[in-house]
Order: C-alpha cells, then structure tokens, then sequence
C-alpha cells in the first residue's frame, strides 16, 4: 500500500527519486519522502502529496547519487511529517523506507526499549530500522547479517530499503510478501515497490524472492539467502514501455485504461487462442490436469471477486463443474473445506492482495492445485501458485480496474470453455463457434467506445448529484451489476448497491422512492422477462431507470434513458455491459470534479489486511 524506491548511481539521485515515486502515487499518498547521501544522509519528508516534498526540496541542491525514498498510504500511525518515511534508528546510523506491516512491532518495542532505544514515531518501521541497528551493533557481522537476523525475528510483510551511515555506498534491501523490483543500467541500480516507478530508466530487471536481500551498488546487484550465501540472479526485460505506464494523451489513467480495452481483450484472446484453438500451456497445466478437477473455487477481492461471480454462472453452465466463489479475506480465516480434487483459482491484477496471497497458501496447505490469473509478471501470487495465466492487461495505474478486470473475465471464458471441451460438456461445433464469437469482442467493444461514450457523459453530467445508486440484473447481468456498482461508489463517493432484481423485493425496495436512479443490465433473454418486470415494480415507485441492455431485447417500456450494446453470445455479455458502467462511473466523478486516479482512502493494491 506504499510505495518505495531508491538509485545508485553516476547521476542526482533526487531527480530520480521524485519522478520514481510520482509512478507510485497511485500506491499512497498522504506524505512522502526522500534520504539523499552526499556526504551525510540528508532526511526530507512532507505531509500530503509528493507535490508538497517537492515544493520543500525545490530550493535544495541535492548532490548525492545515492537515496531511497517512499510514498505512504497510512497503517499504523496517521498520515503526518513525523510519521512518513524515511525513518532513522536512534542514532542516525540507519535510514529505512518501508512498504508493508510489521505485526510484532509491539513486542519488538518492548524488547528494544530494555536496550534503552527511544521512539519518536507511531510507526512499525521505525521499529524494523532499530532492531535492524540492534543487531549490527550487537553482532558485528555486517548488514547481511543484521538484516537477515530482523527478517527471521520480525513477522509480517515488508519490503525495505536501508542506507547504512558505514556502508555509503550501498542500498541493502529485502522483502518478505510485499513486492519489489530491482532494476539496472549503465547509470546505475534501482529498485521500486512497481514497474511503471523504473521503466523509464531500465526495462532490465531482477526478481527478489520472499525472504532475500540484496545490495545494491553503482554497478552491480548482489543477491543473498536467509543464510547469507550469494544467490545468482538473471536480468529479465519487461515487455511493457515508459509510455504505456504514462497517460498518452488521456486526462486520466482511468479513462485511457477504458480505450485501451479492445487492444488489451485481444491481446489477452491471441496470447491463449491461436488457428481457433485454445492452448493454455503457457500456464504449465495439461489437459489431462484439468480434467482431473472435481471443483473449483475462485478466490479474490473486490473486482477481481465479481470476475469470479461472472465465471460461477459460466463454468457451471458451460463446463458443468460445481463452482464455489470466495471473498479471500473471509476465505482465510474460516477454516475451508476444500477437496484435494478441486482447483483453486486465484484472480488479482496486481498479485500482491495479501488476502488473495494469504487465500492461495491456505489452499496450498490443503493439498489443492492453485492456479493464479494474474496481470503483474514476476508478482508473489504468480510465483507462488502452481499454474499462472496472465492477463496481457500491461500496466494498471488508475485505482479503480477497468482494463486489467476486462482481460481477467476473457481469461476466465476461455478457461472455461477449455474446460468444457475436455470434460465433453460441449461439442467441436460450439467449442468453435464460441472461440470465433469470443474474437468479436474486440470490436464490439470498440464500437461501443466509439459509439456511446459522447451520450453516456451526457446523462451522466444529470446524475453527478445522487447520492444514491441501484444496479440489478438476473444472472450474468446481476453478476456484471456488482462491478457497475463498485466502479461508481469507489471513485465517486456516491453510496450504491447491486442486487440480484428478484431480491428487491425482500427489503431494498423500500428504498426506492421518487427519482432514485437505478441501472437495470439486461441481456440474459431467459430471464429477460422477470428482469422487465422488476423494473416495473421500481419505476411504479417513483425510481429513474438507466437500461443498459443487448440490441435485440425491447427495453423501451421500463427505460427512461437506454444504452444499447451489440449483441453476442449470452456467456459473453459481461465484457460489453461493463463498459457503460464504467464509463457512467468515470463521467459521474469528473462531473462531480473529483480526482478520480486517486480516490480517497483506497490504494491500487492492498498488500496488508
Ligand atoms: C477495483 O476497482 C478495486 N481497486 C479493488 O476492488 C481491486 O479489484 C481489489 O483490491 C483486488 O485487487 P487485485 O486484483 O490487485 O488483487
């Protein structure tokens, strides 16, 4: 949930550090700050965004080529000067960023306040950099050997940069559940809790593993175990570009990430769908694999759960496979009851959620084969889970997924296609006609960009003033409704629900009264009438209702506005009613004149509980 990053290097460490962290903002941002090494280690912070440390260091002519720095979303200790990162041990000697949560920071400052170390912060980092200094001075062995013994006495998860005032020309860093790349080139190392925060100074990158070090120097990386043995390492060249981590021409990264969605679905479709077959072999699992599986359970949060709410409905359907669908924080706490039998599905753009990571080790520790559908190459749930599908999503910056959710829901369509086909729950004829209707979706999705975008931010200038929002639908069309709903309430504020239409009438609906605004997905023509008539029973109480539905359903009765998308197979749908949700989610917050990158309170990826 923060960000860190650091340089060593031939050039201004400073210039570097500001630009790296302004690619992590999206991580925290309610204070920031940097430690740049000339001939001392200099400590700048500030409250509240990066803008504010660079105004504070604007008229400082910061030499040093070596520094790390930190943007902070606040976990223990709240958002402050005195409390952002970087922290020093008590002396000075030791200056720590820190992305991550200690969960035994008390006790440690128990134990360090009997060697009579003080504290000025509310911060568990201050404790890792104090207990950091403990054991260098006590041991007398080196950073290694300091930092090795606190990733062995500390629980939790971190990953952290220290400057040592003995070692000045090296960044010792580590991690332990929270990420980190390390990057190099001919001016120097780096290292960032993100990709987007180095590509534009180095595409060559290295992969630190849980539970190891590294010491960053000018010109090399050296990697060490929990025991202090070397460990090599190969250089790895991310695919992705500076640009596509920067906005290209779009007021935000969230609208770009949306007009990017036809490019992203049809690399994800060409990257597991070649001559009209299938081949998820990239993943390393086999057909004979997947066939094993009595059942499947999806874990995931947030957006990443509603695409496993969407694939319930489809694997059950196409594929006749008993689907269970779990919130990984409740998940890992309940004790489950999983068949070695079964798969698990872990679904995360970032694969770093610490409840999804957390998910796939309790269904590891059960005996059940996990299988991640992940968007970030080299994160801890790829390389933890057995078999891994990425999304060819690239870079995600806005908070509030729209490309990276788009890429998981054809992940999930084409695994279970491929899973009905093997257990021979379809034939070779709609095996075929399904991978051919699935290649459409690029286009489809485009005409609608093309098409609807201009009227959408029109009606929704009308409603940026509601503070409430109902979105139904039956089936898919209720399942797609839950995403719908999170995409408006998570960036414009606006309270909103999805229910299952035939719920309604089981509580909610005393809601309803004049003018409430609700969206009604229909494109499920079995249910199609039912659906119709939930909205009857809405609009006779008053409600305005927004239809988002498929070309060939009649919707013009209930509607009071009408959004008509193209038509497609009835699994499919969801890839085309998500982008007017969207879009209404986008245009209903800039109309509201909110920073809709960065939303209030949230982070991109929430690697702590
Ligand atoms: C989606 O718009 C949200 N930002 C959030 O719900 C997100 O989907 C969730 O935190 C899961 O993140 P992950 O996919 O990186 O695991």
């Amino acid at each position: 949930m923060c960000g860190i990053v650091g340089y060593n290097g031939k050039k201004k460490a400073v210039d570097i550090l500001l630009d790296s962290l302004s690619k992590l903002e999206y991580r925290g941002y309610d204070s920031a700050g940097i430690a740049i090494r000339d001939k001392e280690i200099e400590v700048y912070k500030a409250k509240g965004k990066l803008a504010n440390l660079k105004e504070k260091l604007e008229k400082k002519d910061l030499k040093g080529t070596i520094g790390i720095g930190h943007t902070r979303w606040a976990t223990h200790g709240e958002p402050s000067e005195n409390n952002a990162h970087p922290h020093t041990s008590n002396d000075g000697s030791i200056t720590l960023v820190h992305n991550g949560i200690i969960e035994n920071y008390q006790e440690l400052i128990q134990k360090l306040e009997k060697h009579d170390y003080k504290f000025y912060s509310e911060t568990d980092t201050e404790v890792l950099a104090n207990i950091i200094d403990y054991y260098y001075k006590k041991y007398k062995m080196g950073p290694i050997d300091a930092i090795n013994r606190t990733m062995v006495r500390v629980r939790g998860s971190y990953a952290i940069a220290v400057m040592f005032e003995e070692h000045p020309d090296e960044i010792w860093v580590a991690r332990k559940d929270s990420p980190m790349i390390i990057g190099q080139n001919e001016d120097g190392t780096y290292l960032a809790s993100d990709v987007p925060a180095i590509l534009k100074y180095t595409n060559q990158v290295y992969y630190i593993d849980n539970l190891e070090a590294a010491c960053l120097k000018k010109d090399q990386v050296t990697f060490y175990d929990l025991n202090g043995d070397t460990i090599e390492k190969e250089l790895t060249t991310i695919k992705w570009n500076a640009e596509a981590a920067e906005k290209e021409g779009y007021e935000h990264f969230m609208l770009k990430e949306i007009f990017e969605q036809p490019d992203v679905i049809k690399k994800t479709i060409n990257y597991y769908i070649q001559n009209n077959k299938i081949d998820l072999s990239k993943s390393g699992i086999t057909k004979d694999v997947l066939k094993s599986f009595k059942e499947i359970y999806i874990i995931a949060c947030g957006s990443a759960y509603h695409v496993g709410i969407n694939a319930q409905y489809i694997f059950e359907e196409l594929a006749r496979i008993p689907v269970r669908v779990e919130i990984a924080s409740e998940f890992r706490y309940r004790h489950p009851i999983l068949d070695k039998k079964g798969l698990a599905i872990i679904i995360s753009q970032s694969g770093e959620t610490a409840d999804s990571l957390a998910a796939l080790r309790e269904a590891k520790k059960q005996g059940v084969k996990t299988l991640a559908i992940i968007n970030v190459v080299g994160s801890s749930i790829a390389r933890e889970a057995d078999y891994v599908l990425y999304t060819i999503a690239g870079p995600e910056i806005a908070v509030a997924t729209t490309k990276a959710f788009s890429a998981q829901l054809i992940v999930s369509y084409i695994l279970a296609i491929e899973m009905a086909h093997i257990r021979r729950k379809i034939n070779a004829k709609l095996n075929l006609e399904l991978i051919k209707e699935i290649q459409t979706l690029p286009d489809k999705v485009q005409y609608i960009l093309d098409n609807l975008t201009h009227s959408i931010q029109k009606i929704s200038s009308e409603f940026s003033y509601v503070h409430d929002a109902f979105y139904i639908g039956r089936n898919l069309d209720y399942a797609i409704s839950l995403e719908g709903s999170l995409k408006l309430k998570e960036v414009s504020y606006i309270h909103s629900e999805a229910y299952a239409a035939g719920e309604l009438k089981h509580g909610t609906i005393s809601l309803i009264e004049d003018k409430t605004l609700v969206i009604g997905v229909i494109t499920q023509e079995e249910v199609y009438e039912k659906t119709i008539s939930n909205l009857v029973e809405v609009k006779s109480r008053g409600a305005f209702i927004i239809t988002v539905s498929s070309d060939n359903l009649d919707v013009d009765k209930v509607s009071d506005y009408s959004i008509k998308i193209p038509e497609t197979n009835k699994y499919f749908y969801p890839s085309l009613t998500v982008i007017p949700l969207q879009l209404l989610g986008y245009y209903i917050t800039i109309a509201r004149g909110l920073d809709v990158d960065k939303p209030r309170n949230l982070a991109k990826s929430v690697t702590v509980e």
